[in-house]
């Protein structure tokens, strides 16, 4: 492939593993099952982005199953959602140059709720913070935050550099964190991933005290920890399927620093003009949960509900989405508010989503107000946050 035998795009792909191979000190490549690819949105890939997916989608093609991250818009409803027909324009170009090298435009941040499943122990070659640290922590996948040219190189030839997250010796915790705060909804699990986020950095934390959590409380946590923490590995006691040795250095996670989290993720704003959940994208147990506090009301602030598209056919079928759409509330399937251009739209972010937090300030500007998925449906139908 290094030669050139396998075309252009394996041999530029190939030149990308090589030279990170080399900067990690890997030993040899090795096959990956799975790749997810991220950089998708033509707000962050510009134009000069989109002429090197041009370039390696002349002979490129994916060898392993590759799915998307979200895209900038709505690839159907973008122009419910505000979008310009210049904007749309280029976000199909980015999607037809993946589609013929034949990835699967899923455009959602969770490939695990949408067919791109790895096991326990398989490599993979993943780019996505919350869904690395997901497949690592939660799956016992092995994979690398890759970023989107590295994770793009490792699908166009099936393979990444064996270094990281790939090697046993990487993965094990370095710090015990003893939980004794009580954790009930997906946004505790969002606050306890700022709190250890915070406080370890890094490290790959052994957490014990957690007795119970779900799948969506799962997918909030990761993807709180990865961007608070920049953590690409947890093991949760009695829930992840790793084993590892508890390590001497200790910390302890209070209801007091869950609570610092709150406080430090809203800010005073009583008025809230925007209210984003799905992030990382709602799972079919989410939207119908959206359904039931939505059933007969009507929402004053713009509501997106970010998801896959698959999920939202899922909810279609399910009488959901007829439930949400007539109370005024708009599905943002194949996007998220963090990629889609919407600097300047809104003033005041409600979420249930720590990590949507960060970029509702970083990206957009936002102030924000964080609490549990009830807490924000009912400030988009009250135009309110909780007194
Ligand atoms: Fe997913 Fe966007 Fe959140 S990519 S994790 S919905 S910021």
């Amino acid at each position: 492939m290094l030669e050139g035998k396998d075309g252009h795009a394996a041999q530029k792909s190939m030149e990308i593993l090589c030279a990170l191979g080399e900067i990690y000190g890997a030993k040899r490549l090795i096959e990956v099952a799975s790749v997810q690819v991220a950089g998708v949105s033509y707000h962050n890939l510009g134009d000069a982005g989109l002429e090197f997916l041009r370039e390696l989608a002349r002979d490129g093609h994916a060898r392993v199953v590759t799915t998307l991250n979200p895209a900038g818009m709505d690839l159907e409803n973008w122009r419910n959602l505000g979008i310009s027909e210049d904007f749309a324009r280029k976000q199909h170009e980015v999607i037809a140059a993946f589609t013929a090298m034949g990835i699967i435009p899923s455009c959602s941040c969770t490939p695990y709720l949408a067919g791109n499943l790895p096991a326990k122990g398989e490599h993979v070659a993943w780019s996505e913070s919350s869904a690395v640290c997901f497949a690592n922590s939660v799956l016992g996948a092995r994979t690398n935050r890759e970023g989107g040219p590295s994770a793009l190189a490792a699908a166009l030839t099936g393979k990444t550099p064996e270094y990281g997250m790939h090697l046993d010796e990487n993965r094990k915790a370095q710090v015990t964190v003893k939980v004794k705060a009580k954790l009930e909804t997906n946004a505790d699990f969002g606050a306890m991933g700022w709190c250890i986020g915070q406080k370890i950095k890094n490290k790959i934390p052994f957490i014990i005290g957690v007795k119970h959590a779900s799948v969506d409380q799962l997918k909030s946590f990761s993807a709180s920890i990865a961007t608070y923490g920049g953590t690409a590995l947890f093991h949760l006691k009695g829930i992840t399927p790793e084993r590892t040795l508890k390590p001497n250095e200790e910390i302890t996670i209070t209801p007091e620093d869950i609570q610092i989290a709150f406080t430090a993720l809203n800010e005073e704003e009583t008025d809230v003009d925007f209210v984003a959940v799905g992030c990382p994208h709602a799972s079919i147990k989410e939207i119908r949960k959206i359904a039931e506090l939505l059933d007969g009301k009507k929402v004053v602030a713009e509501l997106w509900i970010a998801t896959a598209r698959q999920t939202k056919l899922l909810a279609d079928q399910m009488g959901y989405s007829k439930t949400i759409e007539v109370a005024g509330g708009k599905f943002a399937c194949d996007t998220c508010m963090a990629v889609a251009p919407l600097k300047g739209r809104f003033k005041v972010l409600a979420t249930d989503s720590a990590k949507g937090c960060y970029y509702g300030r970083g990206s957009n500007s936002f102030k924000t107000r964080f609490g549990s998925l009830e807490d924000c449906i009912n400030s988009a139908v009250s135009g309110k946050w909780k007194q």
